[in-house]
C-alpha cells in the first residue's frame, strides 16, 4: 500500500500509475482534486513534439531546461524529463485533454519563456484545469476497482517513522477531528510553499505550506529553498495575485514600461533574440530595476488578432476583464511580479527518493528538474511525469497497509496561528524579494528567529522559513531566481545544491555537488 499525500497533478499521476499496474494506494488530501492548485495552471505543457516543423528536439528542451535553470538541476534527472515529455503529453492526449490542434490533427505547441522553438501544448488558456478534468476522471475508474482510496478533507499530520525510515502517515479527518495511523510508504505530492507567502502569490491561498514544514522538523532534508520564482506579469486581486499567463507573451505580448507618458519596450531593445520570452527571472529582475526607477510596467496585447483571442485566449481575456475594468485587446494592462513557483524543495534524487527510505516526493514540493529557475511549461509536465517516476519507486518497496484509527493526542494535530503565518510571510517577503542582500536576509532572519510560535506546527514553520532564509544567506552568488545586490555575479564555487538539515534543532546548510551528465 502506498499513500500519497496531496491529489493535485503530481498526486493523481502518482495514484494512476500504480492503480494500471494492479497496485494500492490512498488518495489524501485536504481539498478535493477539483480544488488543487494544479487547476489554476494555465499556459501549457512542454515537449520536443516537433508538430510546428520546427525541428525541435528532446535534447534542446534539455539544453534549454539546463539553461533556464542556470545549470543548477541534475541533469540525468532533466534529461529523463525531457526525452519522457513526448509520451507525457501524448498519454495526456489519449486521456482526453482538449489539447488545441493544427488542421492536420496534430498538438499545436505555442511559444514559452527561455525556449526558441514552439514547445507547449496548450489548451486554451487553462491547460491545467483541462489535464485535472482527465486525470481525476481516469482515477475514478479505478476507485471504482478498489485500487485508489480516496481520502479527501484528511490533512497531513506527521509521517510515521520507525528504525527503517518512513513507515507511513498519520492523518486528521478534518470533519470528525479523528486521527488514523495510515501505513505503508509515502509519495508527498503536497504542491510549493504559497502559504508561507499569503496574498502576494499566484498559487492557491488553502495550500498552507504546513505539512512540509512538519516534515523538515522531522528530519526531511530540503534543498534550493532560496529559489523562488516571481512570475513576472499578475495582477492584484483580493486576497492574492492573479496569473496573466506567459502564453500572453508567447502570442505576441509585449511589455511595455511608462514614465511621464514615453514608452520602453525594455525587454525587447535589451534582449533582441528572446525579447518579451526570456526566463521569467531576467524579465522579474529588469520589472524590478523599472519599478525602482520610477517606471510601472505594462503587458500590451492589443496586437493580438481576433483569431488569438477567440481560439487560444479567451479564457484569460475573460479572467482579466472580470478584475479589471478594461479589455486587454484593446487597453494594455498594468502588471507586477508575483511568487508563482518554487524551485526547491525536498531534496530528492534522480528516482525521487528522499534522505527517509520509505518516503518519496513529486511535484512542487520536490526539487529536481528545474534548478535554480523553471521554464514555463515545465511545471505540469515535472509533476505529471515526477508523479509516475515516484510511483515506479515506491512500487518497488511497498509494505504493510494497515489502517487504524489513532487515539492519543499529537502535538502536530493542530494548525498554525494566522497572526504568526501573516508575520513570517511580511518577513520572508523582506528577506527574499527579487533583489536581495545580506542585510535584507539578515534582518528577516532575526525577526523570524524572535517569532513566538504557539504550537508545534507554528515552530515547525519557523524553523522552515529560517531555512529558506539561511540558504539564501549562504549562496553568496547571483544565480537564476537568486540574485544578490551584493553579490551580482554567478560564481562556480556554488554550482552545488544547497541542502539545508535539522540537527539538535538548528538548521544546517551545506552544499553538494550536482551529478555528472552520465550520457546524451
Ligand atoms: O504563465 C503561465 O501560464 C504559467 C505557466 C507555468 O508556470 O508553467
Amino acid at each position: 500500500m502506498i499513500n500519497i499525500v496531496g491529489a493535485g497533478l503530481a498526486g493523481l499521476s502518482a495514484a494512476l500509475t500504480l492503480a494500471e499496474r494492479g497496485i494500492k494506494c490512498r488518495l489524501i488530501s485536504a481539498q478535493p482534486s477539483e480544488r488543487a492548485q494544479s487547476v489554476l495552471a494555465e499556459g501549457g505543457i512542454n515537449a520536443a513534439l516537433d508538430t510546428m516543423g520546427e525541428g525541435d528536439t528532446a535534447e534542446l528542451h534539455f539544453e534549454e531546461t539546463m539553461k533556464g535553470g542556470a545549470f543548477l538541476a541534475d541533469p540525468n534527472a532533466v534529461q529523463s524529463l525531457t526525452s519522457g515529455a513526448p509520451g507525457v503529453v501524448m498519454k495526456l492526449a489519449s486521456l482526453g485533454v482538449p489539447f488545441s490542434r493544427n488542421g492536420d490533427g496534430s498538438l499545436m505547441l505555442r511559444s514559452f519563456g527561455g525556449q526558441k522553438k514552439k514547445r507547449t501544448a496548450f489548451a486554451q488558456s487553462s491547460t491545467g484545469k483541462m489535464i485535472m478534468t482527465a486525470l481525476i476522471d481516469e482515477v475514478r475508474k479505478y476507485e471504482e476497482k478498489r485500487l485508489v482510496a480516496r481520502f479527501p478533507h484528511h490533512t497531513f499530520v506527521r509521517l510515521l517513522t520507525g528504525n527503517c525510515g518512513c513507515t507511513g502517515v498519520r492523518i486528521k479527518d478534518e470533519f470528525t477531528g479523528r486521527l488514523y495511523d495510515c501505513g505503508g510508504s509515502v509519495i508527498a505530492a503536497l504542491g510549493g510553499l504559497n502559504g508561507f507567502f499569503p496574498s502576494v502569490t499566484t498559487g492557491t491561498v488553502t495550500n498552507s505550506g504546513s505539512p512540509a514544514a512538519v516534515m523538515f522538523a522531522q528530519g526531511v532534508k530540503f534543498a534550493n529553498l532560496e529559489m523562488i520564482q516571481y512570475h513576472p506579469t499578475s495582477i492584484a486581486i483580493p486576497g492574492k495575485r492573479c496569473l496573466v499567463s506567459e502564453a500572453a507573451r508567447g502570442e505576441g505580448g509585449r511589455l511595455f514600461s511608462e514614465l511621464d507618458g514615453s514608452r520602453s519596450y525594455f525587454m525587447e531593445e535589451r534582449y533582441p533574440t528572446l525579447k518579451n520570452l526570456m526566463p521569467r527571472d531576467v524579465i522579474s529582475r529588469e520589472m524590478f530595476f523599472e519599478k525602482r526607477a520610477g517606471r510601472e510596467t505594462y503587458l500590451d496585447m492589443t496586437g493580438l488578432s481576433g483569431e488569438v483571442w477567440e481560439n487560444r485566449l479567451s479564457d484569460l481575456r475573460s479572467e482579466i476583464m472580470s478584475y479589471l475594468p478594461i479589455d486587454p485587446k484593446n487597453v494594455p494592462v498594468q502588471v507586477a511580479p508575483a511568487i508563482h513557483y518554487f524551485m526547491g524543495g525536498i531534496y530528492v534524487n534522480e528516482r525521487h527518493g528522499t534522505c527517509m527510505s520509505g518516503l518519496y516526493a513529486a511535484g512542487e514540493c520536490a526539487c529536481i528538474y528545474h534548478g535554480a529557475n523553471r521554464l514555463g511549461g515545465n511545471s505540469m509536465l515535472g509533476a505529471v511525469f515526477g508523479g509516475m517516476k515516484a510511483a515506479e519507486s515506491a512500487a518497488v518497496q511497498q509494505t504493510d497497509d494497515a489502517f487504524e484509527e489513532y487515539t492519543g493526542s499529537d502535538e502536530f494535530a493542530c494548525c498554525a496561528a494566522p497572526g504568526l503565518v501573516r508575520r513570517t510571510g511580511e518577513l520572508l517577503l523582506g528577506g527574499l524579494g527579487i533583489v536581495r542582500n545580506a542585510e535584507t536576509v539578515e534582518a528577516a532572519l532575526a525577526g523570524t528567529e524572535r517569532l513566538d510560535c504557539g504550537n508545534a506546527v507554528d515552530e515547525a514553520r519557523k524553523k522552515l522559513a529560517s531555512a529558506m532564509l539561511a540558504s539564501a544567506l549562504a549562496r553568496k552568488e547571483s544565480r537564476g531566481a537568486h540574485y544578490r545586490e551584493d553579490f551580482p555575479e554567478p560564481d562556480d564555487e556554488y554550482r552545488k545544491t544547497t541542502v539545508c538539515a535539522l540537527s539538535g534543532g538548528k538548521t544546517e546548510i551545506t552544499f553538494e555537488e550536482i551529478p555528472e551528465r552520465r550520457q546524451k
